[in-house]
Formats: C-alpha cells, structure tokens, sequence
C-alpha cells in the first residue's frame, strides 16, 4: 500500500510516499480501509521533530473509511462497519491499524468525509469548552485562530453554550468566517493588540478563559486578557512553543490558572471518547454545527497541503484522500 512517511525531521519536503505492506490487526486492533484523512496541526509538530517520534513513522492521527479486518477479542466494531478515529498514529495511508476502543461507527447521516474532518479538532473543541473550562451561559471566552480548523469548532460550540465570544485571526478575509460562526466580536491580532483590545470589549474586566493555540507570539498577552482567577488553556503552539517562565507572573497577573491539555487525557477511555464523538455527530446532523471543509488535496500532495496549514493559508479543515 502507499503510505505518506517522514525519515528524517524536516520541512514538507522531507514526506516520502513509500509503498509499504499492508499491516496485519493483533488482538484488540482493528485494519481500517481509509477514505478521507484529517490533517491536523500536530501532523506539523511530528514532520518537524517538534513531537520527537521513531523514524521512520507513518503520518497522520485522524481518518475515516471501511473497518476491513480486526484482530481476536474484537467487539467493538466488525467488518464493513464505518468509523472515523483520532490520536493514532499512521492515517497517511491506505490502510491504518487502530485500536478497535479508539474507532467511533458513524451514523447513517455522517459520511467518511464529514467525519475525517470533524473527529479530531471536534472533539478538542469539545472537551475544551465542556471539560477544560466548562463554559456557561453568560461567561466570556477568548479564542485564538478562530477561523482555524479547532477555532470555528469551538466558536460554533462556545456560542451553543451561550457564552460571548471573542475570535483572534490574522485576515479580513478570516474574520468573515469566524464572525459567520458566531463570534460576537472578531480582533484582527496581526494588527492591533488583543490584550488591550479585549480588556475594551470587557470593560476592563477580563474574560473568564481564553483558548490558546497559537502559543509563543500570544502567550503572554493572552494572560493579560483574564480576569482574576481567569483560566488560560494553553492547548497549541502554531506560532511556537512557549518558553520556560516564572510561575510567579500567574499571581502577579490575578491568581490565574495555567492548563495545557492534550485531547489524549479527554478520551481516556471508550465511554468518554465516545460521548464526545456522538454529541458531535447529532450537531452536524442536526445542522447545529457546522463544518468548512477548505481544501481537499490527494494524499500525494500531502507536502502542499502541510505548506498550505504552515503558511496560515488555510481555515477550517483540511481533507487528505488516499489514491
Ligand atoms: N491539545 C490538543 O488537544 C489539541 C488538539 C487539536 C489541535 N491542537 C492545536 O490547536 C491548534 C490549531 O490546530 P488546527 O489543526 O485547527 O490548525 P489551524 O488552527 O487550522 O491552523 C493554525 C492557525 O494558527 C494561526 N497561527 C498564528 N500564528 C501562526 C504562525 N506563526 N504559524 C502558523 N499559524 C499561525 C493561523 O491562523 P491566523 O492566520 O488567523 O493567525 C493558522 O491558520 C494547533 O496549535 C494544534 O496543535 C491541540
């Protein structure tokens, strides 16, 4: 079979479609014919090195397709069932093997499109809004690349639940999307100051959380966007990673709370992983929320599509469709 992988840690260039043989499922996995392949941020982190990994490794930690073998004690899922799965290594790829706990059936009105588009950054929408800092009606939250693959997810999600919500994006053209997702108010941050602007529309209150992916170039302001006991979810780094710093500042600021969350340690097991999928699916069913589906390229240009991701060049999500 094809299979996108990285050999060595570097630019797009570095990606190699290899053909490789198709793995076999053990006990508790299960082999997945995929159809459609998220691309995702961490995709980035992996190529990079930024995320170390064993070379030489499959890319890819989301993708939707045809269950086509499992392995004994299998009984989650069967063959000819159709699944979408995220945070398993190796979707680049005709074929991937997931452990059969990770894979969610997909209901009759979700095709393997819609579902590879929606799994991995859904759910992070999901738990970050539900779990992380649970929002309530009335509260008011931050959120950084809003018109991002995970930011118009969690602007859809925030405004369901009620909360007013402030978009960050770097283009006119971004603030549209966002502001069509609900965003109450949109901060262009690629030109004015969020942290002063934000401290404006809260009439210098502060918000109660603020969602941040974009890490190196936003992390300090974004704290100066709290107010006291405010929380500050710290859950990407597409501008880089945050560098080391004194604890101490969190008092400073107003007793504010740091988290840095991973969507691993919110979908610990089956039941919780599966929750999050099903909530998702009725959304989009039920036409509450709504999928942008940018750019689809063949897994070939999966290059392009990461140089695309990396220059700021896309917004919502982004298909890979093995050949
Ligand atoms: N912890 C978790 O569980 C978890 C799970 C999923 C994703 N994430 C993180 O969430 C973030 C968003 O992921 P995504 O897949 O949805 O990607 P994305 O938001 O679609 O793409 C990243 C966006 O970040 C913004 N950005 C700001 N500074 C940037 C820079 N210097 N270089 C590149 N982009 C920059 C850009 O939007 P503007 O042009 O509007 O600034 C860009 O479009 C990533 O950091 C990812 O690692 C974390």
């Amino acid at each position: 079979m094809k299979a996108m992988r990285v050999h060595k840690y570097g630019g797009p260039e570095v990606l190699v479609l290899d053909d490789v043989l198709v793995p076999e499922p053990k006990a508790g996995e299960a082999r997945v014919k995929i159809e459609a392949i998220g691309l995702n941020y961490v995709d980035i982190y992996q190529r990079t090195g930024l995320y170390p990994l064993p070379v030489p490794f499959t890319l890819g930690m989301e993708g939707a397709g045809v269950v086509d073998a499992v392995g004994d004690g299998v009984n989650e899922v069967k063959k000819g069932d159709r699944v979408a799965y995220a945070m398993v290594l190796g979707s680049y790829a005709q074929y991937a093997i997931v452990p059969a706990w990770k894979l969610a059936p997909l209901p009759a009105g979700i095709d393997v499109e819609s579902a590879a588009a929606l799994l991995l950054q859904g759910m992070t929408a999901h738990y970050l809004a539900h779990s992380t800092y649970a929002l309530k009606k009335g509260d008011t939250a931050l959120v950084h690349a809003a018109a991002g693959g995970v930011g118009l997810l969690l602007v859809q999600i925030a405004k369901q639940i009620g909360a007013t919500v402030i978009g960050t994006v770097s283009t006119e053209a971004k603030a549209a999307l966002a502001k069509e997702a609900g965003a109450d108010h949109i901060i262009l941050y690629s030109q004015t100051d969020f942290a002063v602007e934000t401290k404006r529309l809260t009439e210098g209150r502060g918000v109660h959380v603020v969602y941040d992916s974009v890490g190196q170039s936003t992390f300090n302001q974004s704290l100066d966007c709290l107010r006291p006991r405010g929380i500050l979810a710290l859950f990407g780094q597409s501008s880089g990673p945050v560098p080391a710093f004194d604890p101490g500042i969190l008092a400073a600021k107003g007793s504010l709370f740091l988290t840095r969350p991973s969507l691993h340690h919110y979908t610990l097991d089956r039941a919780e992983l599966i929750q999050r999928a099903t909530d998702l699916f009725s959304w989009v069913a039920a036409g509450k929320l709504k999928l942008r589906i940018d750019k689809t390229f063949p897994l070939r240009e999966a290059a392009e599509a990461q140089r695309q991701m990396e220059g700021r060049k896309t917004t919502g999500k982004v298909l890979l469709i093995p050949e």
